[in-house]
């Protein structure tokens, strides 16, 4: 058997030029994934910590707020539910009420924005769901089950587009990028809040 994970091509000594293809491993995951099995056995047990080692590398972290109007009007389980149903799992998950300091920490990268002062308003003004989000390709997967920012361009099936009022009163939010993740994760949880 090969030694990259998910190549199912049989071969006694195989390298990594002989295994790429479509559908098989990336270059830049065997890379870190291929190291000195080519010339030894291939046992079970090393091709489980591979395999765990390439889910690493493909997981990733998100943070959803499920906002006020999305609280206040009972569409935690909704928001929930198409989440578990796309296969994100939810690793940490609190109910909070933030106050108008931290609403306008949180958006700060929005400060000059005309919206700030109402968003923020709006933000604070009743209880937030804040989760952490895992899964491989989980910040992509997130924004597609919300749908654009404003409610009229999102597409039918999501979140916004079924349940949002208002640009502002849009049900939910997610990060947008991996590092803004990080940022926004750790602006609500400590790592030892999230559960593995
Ligand atoms: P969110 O994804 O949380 O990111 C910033 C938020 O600002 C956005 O969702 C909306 O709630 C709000 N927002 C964005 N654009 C506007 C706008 N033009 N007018 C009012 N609110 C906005």
């Amino acid at each position: 058997m090969c030694c990259i994970p998910g190549c199912l091509r049989l071969a006694r000594n195989p390298h990594r030029d002989s295994c790429e293809g479509p559908g098989r491993l990336p270059a830049r995951f065997s890379d870190s994934l291929q190291t000195d099995v080519c010339n030894g056995k291939i046992t079970s047990t090393y091709v489980s910590l591979k395999i765990n080692k390439y889910k690493e590398l493909l997981m990733e972290r998100t943070l959803s707020i499920i906002k006020p109007d999305g609280v206040q009007r009972n569409l935690i389980g909704e928001v929930v539910k198409r989440f578990e149903k796309a296969g994100i799992r939810i690793a940490a998950m609190k109910m909070l009420r933030l106050t108008k300091q931290q609403a306008m920490g949180f958006y700060k990268v929005h400060q000059e924005r005309p919206f700030f002062e109402s968003l923020t308003d709006f933000m604070s003004s009743g209880p937030v769901v804040v989760m952490v989000l895992e899964g491989g390709d989980v910040i992509q997967k997130n924004r597609d089950l919300m749908g654009a920012t404003n409610y009229k361009e999102a597409a039918e099936g999501t979140i916004r587009h079924d349940f949002a009022t208002d640009i502002e009163k849009n049900v939910v939010h997610g990060s947008d990028s991996p590092a803004t993740a990080a940022t926004e994760i750790a602006y609500f949880f400590s790592e030892l809040e999230i559960c593995r």
